[in-house]
């Protein structure tokens, strides 16, 4: 039997490309769909029949209900934020108990996880990273520094586990001096949490992931977050705490690297931005806030007005280079549907000095741009790609041109159904 790939779908800017659109989109292609980094900060819209659901921690292969879901070993996971997602689906008719796997090397994001979050956020004043405020860093720092978690405790001694590393958290936020907390209904539920988990399969995700690989068959790995916002990558340290990127997934579903097969980069027909950080192409304008307004840009997570602004070749071409991206996918194009003019920013400039590489620090780089006339036209109700006006075609064109890689998909609206193959 011919050996099973596994392919990425990966956000490579600052996430809410419409990851989770396109794996619900790509799902029936696959056997599995296993999210391999990142927890509850990710927010990924699926909509379909007039339905609407924003997935947390939960993949969004899950309304296919013939299919596995695997959350691997690269995530961290709130077990009372990972109970309320998977309620809400369940009263939607998608039990997912036998369904959904989830790494017993996946690590735990604990409520004082939450208030360290919120406490570093503070002690870093303007300097702050603008987090969601769901424990992300802490833990993934309690992951690096060998003091976490993981998922695989529950099953043993975990209450005593627990207390320690709580106590362990309470003096970090008592030498902080910082009170601004209140666990007792939070801790009750993730307590409840962590009974619920206790429900689903708890495995070794990497060795189900290789056997079936092993069997042949296919698995879709979906991103979250966004190449900008990896620990390495991104726009440190403005960024989020795991690796977004295509390396992310062998380390977090552990898969080899020969085990990748296609690596779908996604990106948006201009760009935005959640919380702080260098962002050369923001738009402080009224253009900005149309874009914002028309492409609804506002976090599925934390309701926070998205930065926005023009596409970054800059950002594009060095995500796809260390993607090794083979496709690209362009979202929301219909977004820009109504503007005479169209930039794309092609370059940096910076005291006189002009690149197209992504400098080390961001900050202080101003765009260069060039300009498209619009289509003015709606793309939203196009059915194919020999309906596309000719300017949006030469859009495409350029993106494609400038980057070496075919855009294969474009979204023209948020509905299952607005997604057309080339
Ligand atoms: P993700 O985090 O990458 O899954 O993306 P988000 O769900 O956070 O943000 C994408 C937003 O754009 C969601 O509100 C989607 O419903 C919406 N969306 C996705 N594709 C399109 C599209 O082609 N056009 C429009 N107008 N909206 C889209
Ligand atoms: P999806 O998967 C957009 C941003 C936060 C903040 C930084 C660090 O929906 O694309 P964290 O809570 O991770 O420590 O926050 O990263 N961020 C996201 N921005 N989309 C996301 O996920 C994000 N996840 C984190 O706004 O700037
Ligand atoms: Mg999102």
């Amino acid at each position: 039997m011919a050996k099973g790939k596994v392919d990425a779908l990966l956000g490579i800017v600052f996430g809410d490309e419409g990851k989770g659109k396109v794996v619900d989109v790509f799902t029936p292609r696959y056997d599995i769909v296993a999210r391999f980094a990142g927890g509850p900060n990710a927010g990924h819209t699926i909509i379909f029949d007039g339905k609407k659901f924003v997935l947390r921690s939960i993949p969004s292969g899950v309304f296919d209900e013939g299919k596995l879901n695997v959350i691997g070993n690269g995530c961290v996971i709130a077990p009372d934020l990972f109970m309320a997602e998977a309620q809400e689906l369940e009263a939607a008719g998608y039990d997912l108990r036998s369904r959904l796997h989830i790494s017993k090397r996946a690590h735990l994001i604990l409520p004082t996880h939450r208030v360290l979050d919120r406490a570093y956020e503070a002690a870093k004043g303007k300097n702050r990273v603008g987090t969601t405020g769901k424990g992300i860093g802490p833990a993934y720092s309690e992951k690096a520094s060998r003091t976490g978690l993981r998922v695989g405790d529950i099953l043993e001694n975990f209450r005593e586990k627990y207390e320690a590393l709580k106590a362990r958290h309470l003096q970090i936020l008592a030498d902080l001096h910082y009170t601004d907390f209140d666990l007792s209904g939070e801790e009750e539920k993730w307590l409840a949490g962590v009974e619920y988990m206790r429900q689903f399969p708890l495995t070794d995700t990497e060795i189900e992931l290789n056997r079936a690989l092993a069997e042949g068959k296919n698995v879709l790995a979906e991103g979250a977050q966004g190449t900008m916002l990896d620990i390495d990558h991104g726009t440190y340290p403005f960024v989020s705490s795991s690796s977004t990127v295509c390396g992310g997934v062998c380390t977090g579903l552990g898969v080899a690297p020969t085990s990748i097969g296609e690596v779908f980069g996604i990106f948006k027909a201009y760009s935005t931005r959640v919380g702080s950080g260098p962002f050369p192409v923001e738009l402080f304008d009224a253009t900005g806030d149309k874009i914002r307004e028309i492409g609804n840009e506002y976090g599925a997570v934390t309701g926070r007005n998205r930065r926005c602004g023009w596409l970054d070749m800059v950002a594009l071409r060095y995500a796809i280079m260390v993607n090794g991206v083979t496709q690209l996918i362009m979202m929301k194009g219909d977004v820009l549907d109504s503007f005479a003019t169209i930039r794309v920013c092609v370059a940096y400039e910076k005291d006189g000095v002009r690149t197209t590489d992504m400098p080390y620090d961001t900050e202080g780089w101003t765009a260069v741009y060039r300009d498209f006339p619009g289509w003015q036209t709606p793309l939203n109700g196009l059915t194919s790609e020999a309906e596309f006006p000719q300017a949006f075609r030469e859009y495409i064109d350029f993106i494609e041109r400038e980057t070496s890689t075919p855009i294969t998909i474009v979204s023209v609206g948020p509905d299952r159904a607005q997604t057309i193959q080339r």
